[in-house]
């Protein structure tokens, strides 16, 4: 077996919030899949970063009052300690904020436009006048064009699915001020995707990518590619392009640099060469491990880049899919948005690991995380099946032998065929049909126990004179159990690690050599081990429960309540009859006292286009000053009532019993005066 060299990535995690489980379903992938090379002897290099860019990045940090600088600088110690503990092992962890990255984005930048590949040309956009900025397709909010569904950004309906332009709006409003945005021109800066139309239809079918991917882009491809827009204008967190004062690199231009710069910065740190891995004639092995809805950028986008700078392309990209959890995407409201914190701080980390490692594949189906399914094959393979060898044999030799495994090997065929297996499983991890390879790990460790199940060294224990086989047997199981321990390595590092200390032995390089002694072929005869302890534990499906609980954060605020006096539904009417309510959302920009009204406040309310005056019976639940400035929904087409105290124009719309019992309904935050309620 020669040495290969590898470079292998993750996809680079945006800085604006947390590690959650979806995420970590690449790390884990990408991680297992790094740990087997190594294992297997390889250079391999696993390399990361924090993808710190671009305009969510800067108003978080705006709306925390800190500078962005501030803010990646705490994400990425948060999202360092959330992989360590995972035990996600990155050879280098940096930061698209960084020199090597600012290098070579404008050096990137600068190769294509010298060879004619980039343009600049004036766009109008949506502008907003009270922040002063450009607003991004996802800042921008209003009615749906096709469904009429109130609250929709600027890209897509995600009620009726319709997918648009921020123009098509109705109502549009910017999500950062309230305001109406503006449309102004200005300069940006295009990549000619289209020049590299021959190579990408060359290289997306050379082998590169999985044979799905491979169809999805074809049909991108014949579709014709547009040119891309890479430069945004300021205020933008981000690199300044070199020769455009006052315009920047927009993040998804500089984040796939992110890899280079982020291996840059690593073979600074140990003296490799740095073209070996990314000269245009470069032999060693490069490989992206991405999520399925980025491929656009991994597969077109970036080949075009590297190749239009004069660097190598990628050997392969890997497109994993998305994770569900119990059957559904992933939701704050039921509790299974998880972050990977949050599962810390309940659960074995080495759990979601093999779980993970179970249902992986090498295509891009969407994998499920079920509780049941979770609790029940850790409990099943890890504890019940793997760990058990180990736990019914080591007694034994403790008690009996002084922790001395035997010097004989009493089933060489038996032992044999689990080295033999090896290969199979090699080749598993290699293509990352991680469930395969689980699999047949599984089926080894059932094995093992079917012949400590024949064996019965419980009984032969008790029988006199039968010292020597009650020895072979069980230091028979532990070396069938060390060698299912190499074979589970990449997957749970941690778990082996104790094991190692167990066996007194470690797991070498995983390579067979009829030749050569090694660890792999080789049983342990002879040889002194440590007492055991437990290697793994039961999950606790309480535990489960309250990682759901710790992640049900906006419930948690909000209990649940339900209405004291039981009001029948009131008799059924025509869909028109209620069409002719027309409900809208209002600001309340005036609340008063009424004289000589012990029930009412006087409300000046904005509906959008006008001001009106409403009597609202809500006095005993607020005071004025409680209701100046907040949404409530009101009835604006009301006919308007004369009241002993002046015109009533619309109603506000509230629940409750009564007295302190009464809330003025109010829409979630976004809502705006004016909008339609429906
Ligand atoms: N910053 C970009 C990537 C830039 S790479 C040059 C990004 N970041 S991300 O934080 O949104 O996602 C990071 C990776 O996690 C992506 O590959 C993404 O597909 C993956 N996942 C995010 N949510 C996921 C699931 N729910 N399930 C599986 N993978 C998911 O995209
Ligand atoms: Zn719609």
């Amino acid at each position: 077996m020669s040495t290969r060299k590898i470079l292998a990535t993750s996809a680079l995690p945006y800085a604006n919030g947390p590690i959650h489980l979806g995420h970590l379903v690449e790390y884990i992938q990408t991680d297992i899949w790094t740990r087997f090379q190594k294992q297997r002897g390889h250079e391999c290099y696993y390399i990361c970063a924090d993808d710190t860019h671009g305009t969510p990045i800067m108003l978080k940090a705006d709306s925390l009052g800190i500078k962005p600088e501030e803010l990646i600088a705490q994400t990425y110690q948060a999202h360092l300690a959330d992989f360590t503990e995972f035990g996600i092992v990155f050879d280098n962890y940096h930061s698209t904020h960084s020199e090597e990255n600012r290098e070579f984005s404008s050096l990137i930048y600068k190769r294509l436009r010298d060879g004619g590949h980039i343009t600049s040309k004036t766009i109008t956009q949506a502008y907003d006048p009270v922040k002063e900025m450009f607003l991004p397709d996802r800042f921008i909010k209003g009615e749906c064009p096709k469904c009429g569904a109130a609250d929709q950004y600027g890209d897509g309906c995600e009620v009726c699915g319709a997918t648009y332009s921020p123009t098509d709006l109705k109502n549009a409003v910017s999500a950062i001020s309230g305001e109406k945005p503006i449309e102004k021109d200005s300069v940006h800066y295009f990549f000619n995707l289209a020049d590299f139309t021959q190579m990408l239809q060359d290289w997306t079918t050379a082998g590169h990518l999985q044979p799905e991917v491979t169809n999805k882009l074809a049909e991108w491809l014949d579709g014709g590619l547009n040119q891309w827009d890479i430069s945004r204008d300021a205020p933008y967190f981000g690199f300044e392009i070199p020769d455009a004062p006052g315009k920047y690199f927009y993040v998804w231009l500089d984040a796939p640099i992110g890899y280079m710069a982020s291996f840059k910065n690593f073979c600074d740190k140990k003296g490799l060469d740095f073209d070996d891995f990314w000269a245009k004639d470069s032999q060693t092995e490069l490989y992206h491990f991405i999520g399925k809805d980025i491929i656009y950028f991994h597969a077109l986008f970036w080949p075009a880049m590297l190749s239009g700078a004069d660097f190598r392309t990628p050997s392969a990209i890997f497109a994993h899919g998305f994770l569900t959890v119990n059957g559904e995407k992933m939701s704050k409201s039921r509790g299974t948005f998880i972050q990977a914190r949050t599962y810390l701080n309940h659960l074995n980390p080495e759990y979601l690991r093999y779980y993970f490692a179970a249902k992986l594949s090498a295509g891009v189906d969407d994998l499920d995380l079920n509780f049941d399914d979770f609790t029940q094959r850790v409990n099943s393979d890890l504890v019940g099946k793997v760990v058990n060898i180990a736990s019914r044999c080591s007694g034994f030799i403790a008690k009996r032998f002084d922790n001395q495994l035997s010097a004989m090997c009493a089933e060489p065929v038996l032992f044999q065929s689990f080295i033999t297996a090896n290969e199979e499983i090699a080749k598993c991890y290699e293509n990352r049909e991680f469930n395969k390879a689980m699999r047949e790990i599984m089926a080894l460790a059932d094995k093992a126990n079917q012949y400590i199940d024949e064996k019965k060294p419980w009984l032969i224990a008790k029988e006199e004179g039968k010292d020597q086989e009650l020895h072979q047997v069980c230091s028979m199981g532990l070396n069938l159990f060390r060698v299912l321990m190499i074979y589970l390595k990449p997957v749970l590092p941690k778990l082996v690690s104790d094991a190692e200390h167990f066996l007194n032995f470690e797991v070498g390089i995983w390579e067979v050599n009829e030749n050569e002694h090694n660890s792999l072929c080789e049983p342990l005869l002879n040889h002194k081990i440590n007492d055991f302890k437990p290697l793994m534990t039961r999950v606790d499906p309480e535990k489960i429960a309250a990682i759901v609980a710790d992640s049900q954060e906006n419930l948690e605020k909000m209990p649940v309540v339900k209405a004291k006096q039981f009001e029948p539904i009131a008799p059924e009417i025509e869909f028109d009859d209620f069409a002719k309510i027309d409900l809208r959302i209002a600001k309340i920009v005036k609340a008063e006292h009424v004289e000589g009204a012990d029930k009412l406040l006087k409300l000046t309310v904005d509906i959008g286009d006008e001001t009106r005056q409403v009597f609202a019976g809500i006095k005993s639940a607020y005071a004025p000053e409680d209701l100046e400035g907040k949404l409530t929904v009101v009835v604006a087409n009301l006919k308007p009532r004369k009241m002993k105290f002046g015109m009533s124009e619309g109603m506000v719309l509230a629940a409750g019993s009564g007295g302190k019992e009464l809330w003025i309904l109010s829409p979630d935050e976004g809502a705006v005066a004016g909008m339609r309620v429906k």
